[in-house]
């Protein structure tokens, strides 16, 4: 069962979404652990700053490496190793295929920067694998830490209420994209389901949703990037 162990300043904000939906399901069926741990709580400093200016000068505040790395250290000897993830937009580009390999550790350490970020001296202390969830900046690590909670936890046999559901989902096989959906009404503001999802002949559907699935996929682009020609 994975543990997800999350080092944030700001546990308020993670634990709404913790309670809902599958990842809430999860947790309480026992499929997944979740901990929040406030790294504040290792600061030595009467004021219990967790931030300094950055060295060499410049904008903005970088977190401080004591109170992360003893933070680390404590929750590997209360719990055990974990593999380590730090949120930062300068990483590897978070893929279904890692959110794969993570359904099977046993503990994962969600590591979310704030401000300017970490202070480079936490990577050399520890072997810790930088995670970006897109080419953008958030002003912190808590919405890329829980997408990566939820992406993992989907994938742990039985919190989905059809384990077959993650299996047909986008990018499972790599990088074929979901088929198109549809439910009642059978007609919605004169758009009429497609035919052959009404006669219950499933090759023919099977073969229908592999088509349009195959047609998504070719017709996806990557969006146009500055620099760009
Ligand atoms: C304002 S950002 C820091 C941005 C940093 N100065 C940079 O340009 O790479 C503050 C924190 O938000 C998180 N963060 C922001 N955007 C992210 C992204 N796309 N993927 C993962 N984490 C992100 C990271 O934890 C980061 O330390």
């Amino acid at each position: 069962m994975p543990l997800f162990t999350i080092l944030t300043l700001f546990p308020e904000a993670l634990e709404p979404y913790l309670e809902v939906g599958v990842l809430g399901l999860a947790r309480r069926r026992g499929l997944v652990q979740t901990r929040l741990v406030d790294f504040r709580d290792w600061t030595r400093n009467r004021h219990r700053s967790v931030d300094d200016r950055p060295f060499g000068g410049g904008p903005g505040m970088v977190l401080r490496p004591e109170p992360i790395v003893e933070a680390i250290e404590w929750i590997e000897r209360e719990w055990g190793p974990h593999r380590k993830l730090a949120l930062c937009p300068s990483g590897e580009p978070f893929e279904q295929a890692h959110a794969q390999a993570w359904s099977l550790e046993e503990r994962l350490l969600l590591l979310c920067g704030r401000y300017e970020g970490f202070d480079e001296r936490i990577f050399w202390e520890h072997d810790i694998d930088r995670i970006s969830i897109g080419d953008f900046v958030l002003s912190g690590g808590e919405l890329p830490a829980l997408c990566i909670v939820d992406a993992v936890t989907r994938l742990v046999p039985g919190a989905l209420g059809d384990d077959r559901s993650a299996a047909e989902d986008s990018f499972q096989d790599g990088a074929t994209l979901d088929h198109p959906h549809f439910t009642r009404p059978r007609v919605y503001r004169g758009h009429a389901v497609p035919e052959v999802l009404m006669g219950g002949d499933h090759a023919a559907i099977d073969a229908w949703r592999r088509k349009q699935a195959q047609e998504r996929t070719s017709a996806r682009t990557r969006p146009p990037r500055a620099g760009d020609t």
